[in-house]
């Protein structure tokens, strides 16, 4: 296969096996081109992207605008903060207003589930969602197993356990998605108040107890307690939730195998990872940050390829 299925990327949920195996094969492609002296390609000359960011971002915002550097693309940015929105435009004619400057792909950031799907209804433009509130964060998903399958050669039969805020991560359920998609077997593993009612339709395991999650794994990726999405107090306080379900050094060593530590950042160090183990030979957390330009280099170039160009 040498196109994607989908026009738009919204969430994994809605990608094929195949769309997976694709991204990973061009993001490889990509990879290389990044390490060479000149890192930089023709593939986007003639395409414009708007990145449009209605929610705080370092990593994604860095990483989708470098990628589009790299595949020579026209570039423009958003942030809401310095924004019309402030004077209380829509988010419809807030992109509208951008699409009439003749942008072909948009690459957006919102704190509401749903939003880049209803700009795909909406706008002529490739849609890529960089996180959606609660729901789906695909490029982190992709990244974060192009980085595992880099690491171990082969997704099917890993075992992965995700740790943390389950209830308020955009990045678990793409991860769990994108896993179960490639045939990893995975498990979710944090305070009951943070793993949601729905878990069991997703067909993850579930645990409370940190060390029986990682004796289990063969990748422990590691969430941010999401404070500024939590509404109510889900953990008596961050110092009970650090010892029941930080990763410490200690525990790491007393492993009887060597696991993978995986984080998509942003780290509270001392909270769900110390620092020697964030920075530690296990950790893969800055290869998952250099993956992120690579995978999404190929996202955009396969959405890319779907354009209809006037001739
Ligand atoms: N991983 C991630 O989405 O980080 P940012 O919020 O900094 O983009």
């Amino acid at each position: 296969m040498s196109s994607l299925s989908v026009d738009h990327l919204i969430g994994i949920k809605h990608l094929q096996r195949s769309d997976i195996e694709l991204i990973y094969k061009t993001a490889e492609n990509f990879k290389d081109v990044i390490n060479r002296p000149i890192k930089k390609v023709p593939s986007l000359r003639d395409i414009t992207i708007a990145n449009l960011f209605f929610e705080n971002s370092t990593r994604t915002k860095l990483s989708f605008e470098l990628a589009e550097k790299r595949l020579s693309a026209d570039v423009i940015n958003f942030s809401s903060g310095s924004s019309s929105v402030k004077k209380g435009e829509t988010l419809i004619d807030t992109v509208n207003n951008i699409l009439a400057m003749k942008v072909d792909m948009v690459v957006m950031r919102h704190p509401n589930p749903g939003a880049p799907y209803f700009l795909s209804q909406h706008v002529d433009a490739k849609i890529v969602n960089a996180g959606d509130g609660t729901h789906e964060h695909p490029t982190q998903a992709l990244l974060d197993t192009f980085s595992i399958r880099e690491k171990l050669g082969d997704l099917e039969g890993k075992k992965v356990v995700i740790v943390g805020d389950i209830l308020h991560s955009r990045v678990a359920l793409s991860n769990i998605y994108c896993l179960q998609k490639m045939g990893a077997e995975v498990m979710v593993c944090g305070p009951a108040t943070l793993i949601p009612k729905y878990i069991n339709e997703l067909g993850v395991k579930v645990s409370h107890n940190l060390r029986e999650a990682l004796n289990w794994c063969d990748v422990a990726n590691m969430l941010r307690i999401q404070l500024e999405r939590q509404d109510m107090a889900y953990f008596p306080s961050l110092r009970e939730y650090s010892m029941m379900f930080g990763l410490t050094k200690e525990i790491l060593d007393s492993l009887d195998k060597e696991i993978i530590v995986m984080h998509p950042g942003p780290i509270n160090r001392g909270v769900e990872i110390t620092s020697d183990v964030a920075d530690s030979g296990q950790s893969i957390i800055l290869e998952q940050v250099e993956n992120g330009v690579a995978v999404r280099m190929a996202v955009l170039y396969l959405l890319a390829g779907k354009i209809e160009r006037e001739s």
